[in-house]
């Protein structure tokens, strides 16, 4: 893999990018934002991490589509979170025109890349993307799997956290069932904790 771009630098994006440069397996992330001096701040600081945590990954960070030309990856993180008392589906109509005018940009620069939608509501947001795209549906992804994964496995007790290695599998596949990215994603928390 040579280049990620990652849209959207805030809390989550730069946090992408960041995890991503320490795994050490892409030559170049462009992180990008419409605040193009905040990406350029956080991908520098990430950049500048190399050298005590040895990892060769090259960021930069702009403002300018131009920049991601070429990009084997794309992971649009861009939109609007939540506020208090908001649910995902309040965000849809900011964030769909944002995903759809990120989605158009990266195009026009990169042929085919694999897009990973993170923006919420997810479902709806990688729909977007999908049909703004035009790609195959091999190539457009949603993410929230992980992070449902995470937090169900988080709430186990902590006395049983050694058994996490021997149900890792169990819990996947327990949260990689067909079930919302939604309060309901926790129906045993209950009897967890
Ligand atoms: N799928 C998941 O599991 C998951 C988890 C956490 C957050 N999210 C979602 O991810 C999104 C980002 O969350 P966050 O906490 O990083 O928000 P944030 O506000 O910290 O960052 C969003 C960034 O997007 C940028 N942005 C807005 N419009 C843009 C555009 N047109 N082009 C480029 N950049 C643009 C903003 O300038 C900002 O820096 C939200 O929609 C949030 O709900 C999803």
């Amino acid at each position: 893999m040579s280049k990620v771009t990652v849209v959207g630098a805030g809390n989550v994006g730069a946090t992408v990018a960041n995890v991503l440069a320490h795994r050490d397996i892409v030559k170049e992330i462009v992180l990008l934002d419409i605040q193009g001096n905040m990406a350029k701040g956080k991908a520098l600081d990430t950049w500048q991490q190399a050298p005590i945590d040895y990892y060769s990954t090259y960021l930069r960070g702009t403002d300018n589509y131009a920049e991601t030309a070429g990009s084997d990856i794309v992971v649009i993180t861009a939109g609007v979170p939540r506020k208090p008392g908001m649910s995902r589906d309040d965000l849809i109509s900011t964030n769909a025109k944002i995903v759809n005018s990120v989605t158009r940009s990266i195009l026009e620069h990169s042929k085919a890349p694999i897009i990973i939608v993170v923006s919420n509501p997810l479902d709806v947001m990688t729909y977007a993307a999908f049909k703004t795209a035009g790609l195959p549906a091999t190539k457009v992804f949603g993410m929230a799997g992980i992070l449902d994964t995470a937090r169900y496995r988080a709430f186990w007790p902590r006395p049983c956290r050694f058994l996490q290695r021997i149900f890792r599998l169990y819990s996947w596949v327990v949260t990689a069932t067909p079930w919302c990215h939604c309060p309901g994603i926790l129906p045993l928390r209950g009897f967890l904790s």
